[in-house]
């Protein structure tokens, strides 16, 4: 899996030193996270516009560096509802790293930096950011177990296709223009609960698709540089680069009770296999935590048999 695990020791101290203090990277207003914090999408003010670590010169010296694996290039325009998983493989056209650096704009292309925080230079600003999420949400979500982040470039009209994440994010705009389009996971139309047990369940990769009846139900919003919005768990979303050169990172992220949300979806997709109807997950709290617990208590059984399910199938479907 990319990303990181956070133990928890470490967890509190980032937590204790991202208490707003000036010099800081991110300007949370305290009143939207904690309304709209995990419900809604907000806006986040940011200070990353100014950094010197997401010029394009550094980013594009990153890409050089950083393993061939951590960098996914493709075209920018491609349909917004292109399959999610397979649009770096579909769209990337015979790109090379060399050629897409020295012609960015005209090939309209379109990177991904996988992970930043794995190049040392670039470590200390994700964990900034970590530490700061951490102790803007550590009243009504602790704790932050995971994290992994994503910087983008693009060009004018590229297109990140309709997706959901199995995580929360704060995407946040650093150089040219956005818009963002974001769908309430909470609406069954969008995601319905047998879904989203399916999307967090430990039975593969797979993600409920776009539906053009969904489109006048997106939530917009317009980032430019300094400001971000925030997605929350598994929220719906698709992202258009508007004039020009962009550039953005996404600090995804889990937390204990999204783990344990995930716990419990996973479980109710293991009672549905046996043909059961379980209540969805978030009806009631309490329940939730007994399937996470047992969840808990069924995942070394489902991981063997993932195993011997990959030997059987093998080659005829390489493992991912
Ligand atoms: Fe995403």
């Amino acid at each position: 899996m990319l990303g990181e695990f956070v133990p928890r020791e470490r967890a509190a101290a980032f937590a204790a030193d991202g208490k707003p203090r000036s010099g800081g990277l991110l300007d949370f207003d305290p009143e939207a996270v904690g309304s709209s914090y995990n419900r809604r999408p907000f806006i986040v003010r940011h200070h990353l516009a100014e950094h010197p670590l997401l010029t394009l010169e550094s980013l594009f010296a990153l890409c050089r560096r950083l393993p061939e694996d951590f960098v996914k290039l493709r075209r920018g325009v491609i349909p917004g509802n292109a399959h999610f998983d397979s649009s770096y493989d579909r769209y990337r056209d015979g790109l090379s790293l060399e050629e897409t650096l020295a012609h960015f704009e005209e090939l309209k292309a379109y990177i991904c930096i996988y992970n930043p925080e794995r190049d040392p230079t670039y470590r200390p600003l994700i964990a900034g950011l970590l530490a700061e999420i951490g102790a803007a949400i550590a009243d009504i979500d602790p704790v932050i177990t995971w994290f992994s982040t994503y910087i983008f470039v693009s060009t004018s009209g590229a297109v990140t296709p309709y997706h959901m994440d199995r995580e929360m994010n704060f995407l946040l705009q650093v150089r040219g223009d956005k818009e963002v389009l974001l769908w309430d996971p909470a609406d069954e139309e969008i995601l319905s609960p047998a879904e989203k047990d399916h999307l967090l369940s430990a039975f593969g990769a797979w993600r409920p698709t776009y539906k053009p009846s969904f489109e006048s139900k997106a939530m917009h919003f317009d980032l430019k540089p300094g400001i971000g919005v925030h997605h929350p768990f598994i929220a719906p979303h698709r992202v258009h680069t508007l004039d020009g050169l962009s550039v953005s990172l996404a600090f995804t992220f889990r937390t204990l009770k999204s783990d344990m949300a995930t716990k419990a979806h996973s479980f109710n997709e293991i009672l549905r296999r046996l043909g059961m109807s379980p209540h969805p997950i978030g009806e009631n709290e309490a329940v939730d935590h007994v399937k996470a617990v047992a969840s808990n208590a069924v995942r070394g059984p489902i991981k063997l048999w993932q195993a011997r399910r990959r030997v059987m199938q093998w080659p005829t479907q390489p493992s991912t």
